[in-house]
């Protein structure tokens, strides 16, 4: 047997608010091979998302057997690197006045002294934010365009940048991109597909120099759609399922667990020749030119 085995690591996942998403599914397969798993919530929905598991409404229960642990739920908004950058307006907001400490430079010192001199060793971003992605990129404002890049591109870099040196040799980090990144995929704007092509473009280039500064390795997957809550909020997320299920290599629909197992293979020693990839876990639906069904019939 070749088993992922992640017992003794420490993972950290930002994009984690509720029981839907791929960060969530993320948690569990790390969980689930071993991992201790801290969250990190963006702060406007860190009180609902701890209320519901509070109460028992999230589905906690893993694969093989057991439940998931999450070792810490930490407030962090991936648009502010540091204190500074937090705009008085924010700062003030009521979903934010209850928290202090949730920039990317506060969270990576409030994990490395939670670690207490261990290493953070699994790195995991799942997180995106285009406040014009129903928009056209042809009708996107800068402001908005910028918002995106920063929120689900910039974030990564930031992260790398931050917690990069409390990682440990061997350390992995991951990201998750979409199709957008490469082909055009209507409906899908706001800057939101330029965001994930720089996404790709940097994890190429992390992957070099943090695997040079910190022998961290820095991979990207594309992941198939899923009707997660941030997917329902861009709309015609129900048809994109079915449209990928009739046209992609691989008949079924892409599901949350084949990406997470996916992340967890990637964060394990067995993945350790592994970096820069962009890697499509989409039913193969990213490598056909045609439909079977234009060129076949049904
Ligand atoms: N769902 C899909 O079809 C799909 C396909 C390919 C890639 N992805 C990517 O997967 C990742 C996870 O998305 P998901 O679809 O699982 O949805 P999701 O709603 O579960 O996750 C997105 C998370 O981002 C958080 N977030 C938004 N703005 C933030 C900010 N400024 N700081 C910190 N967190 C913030 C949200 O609170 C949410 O928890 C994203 O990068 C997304 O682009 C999703």
């Amino acid at each position: 047997m070749l088993p992922i085995d992640l017992t003794g690591k420490n993972a950290f996942v930002a994009g984690v608010a509720d029981d839907n998403g791929y960060g969530w599914a993320i948690a569990k397969a790390l969980a689930q091979a071993g991992a201790t798993v801290r969250v990190g919530t963006w702060p406007p929905v860190c009180k609902i998302f701890t209320r519901s598991m509070g109460l028992g409404k999230l589905n906690m229960t893993l694969a093989g057997g057991g439940e998931l642990q999450i070792e810490k739920i930490y407030p962090m908004d991936a648009a502010f690197d540091v204190p500074e950058d937090v705009p008085k307006e924010v700062a003030e907001d009521k979903r934010y006045k209850q928290f202090v400490g949730y920039t990317i430079q506060e969270v990576a010192d409030q994990i490395k002294k939670d670690l207490g001199g261990d290493s953070l060793d699994i790195l995991v971003h799942s997180l995106a934010n285009g406040p014009e992605v129903k928009k056209p990129l042809v009708e996107t404002s800068r402001k908005g365009y910028l918002a995106a890049v920063g929120s689900s591109a910039y974030s990564l870099v930031s992260m790398v940048q931050r917690f990069g040196p409390y990682m440990g040799d061997e350390g992995a980090v991951i990201s998750l991109s979409y199709l957008a990144a490469e082909k055009v995929i209507p409906g899908y704007g706001g800057g939101m597909s330029s965001a994930k092509a720089a996404l790709e473009n940097d994890t190429r280039t992390l992957a070099y120099e943090a695997g040079r500064r910190w022998s961290i390795r820095v991979n990207t997957i594309s992941a198939g759609p899923l009707s997660s809550r941030a997917a329902r909020a861009i709309g015609s997320i129900e048809k994109m399922v079915d449209y990928y299920e009739t046209h992609s290599a691989l008949s079924g629909v892409n599901t949350a667990p084949d990406v997470a197992n996916a992340t967890a293979f990637l964060c394990s020693p067995l993945a350790a020749g592994i970096t820069g990839e962009t890697l499509h876990v989409d039913k193969g639906y990213n490598v056909m030119g045609m439909t079977a069904e234009d060129q076949l019939g049904k």
